[in-house]
């Protein structure tokens, strides 16, 4: 079992002040009750939230971002209604379907991290195929989240590492943060610097929470449906005024401190 970069911050703290996010992380909440303001059925809200997606993937470049991470369908989504199941199980093939292949001649490598269990053999064709056609990308990563949950994702790691004890190919000393943390569905993407959250809720609802634990996060009230490039350039904004210390001290506190 070979150790990936370690891609855990490390040493001084860090002035976000002017950097950009690297990886900004998305809960694409809200849109349900996009369309019941609008009287639709929740699946129109749930296409709506598409054409948000397509529009974000296409600015987030220009922002000086290299990694996005979407939350499509956690895996606590299965207890929905079956015909809201059925429309969100046909997002993926709705968005491929258009845009795989300006990702792939602009340069996105795509992944659709998750589980495989309960998805139908069509929808992981479409998936390994929208992967697959963009594996040489690299001018920008986007990860798909789908049937993703963020402990799902840690006891899946674990049970990796669980099996190469048993295979002895690892020892259980060999364990460190860094070749845990390249395990999990994200591999060797850095941990999210910024994860957002639009449509007024202030919750994590199980997404990578393990990457997540020194991401910035921006809660903002916009509806997914309607978000666009600027409210994604205005969390930016607000990402830049943070100052994150990693647990460390910024270096005046600390000679106050002395
Ligand atoms: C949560 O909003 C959103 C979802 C469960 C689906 C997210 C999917 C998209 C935004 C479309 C793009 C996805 C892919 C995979 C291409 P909600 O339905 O819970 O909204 P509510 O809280 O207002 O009811």
């Amino acid at each position: 079992m070979a150790a990936q970069k370690n891609t855990t911050p490390a040493g001084a703290p860090a002035d976000s002040a002017e950097a950009p996010p690297l990886h900004v992380a998305i809960v694409m909440d809200g849109n349900g009750r996009w369309a019941k303001r609008r009287a639709l059925p929740r699946t129109l809200g749930h296409r709506a939230g598409v054409e948000a997606l397509k529009r974000i993937v296409e600015a987030a470049p220009d922002m000086n971002i290299r990694w996005l991470t979407v939350f499509g369908f956690s895996t606590e989504n299965w207890s929905r209604p079956a015909a809201e199941v059925a429309e969100l199980m046909a997002l993926p093939k709705r968005y491929f379907e258009t845009d795989i292949a300006r990702l792939e001649r602009e340069g996105v490598r795509v992944r659709v991290i998750g589980s495989d269990k309960g998805l139908s053999r069509d929808l992981l064709k479409i998936c390994r195929e929208a992967e697959q056609r963009t594996a040489k990308n690299d001018r920008f990563f986007l990860n798909v989240a789908f049937n993703y949950g963020g402990k799902a994702d840690i006891v899946d790691a674990a049970r990796k590492f669980a099996e190469a004890v048993a295979a002895g190919r690892a020892r259980p000393d060999d364990l460190t943060e860094a070749l845990f943390e390249s395990q999990l569905a994200t591999g060797d993407a850095p941990p999210p610097d910024l994860i957002v959250r639009p449509s007024g809720e202030q919750r994590l609802s199980n997404f990578m929470l393990w990457q997540a634990a020194y991401a910035e996060f921006v809660f903002q009230d916009v509806l997914w449906p309607d978000y666009t490039a600027a409210h994604l350039q205005a969390a930016i904004a607000e990402f830049q005024t943070r100052n994150r210390r990693y647990g460390a001290v910024v270096p005046d506190d600390a000679l106050a401190a002395g």
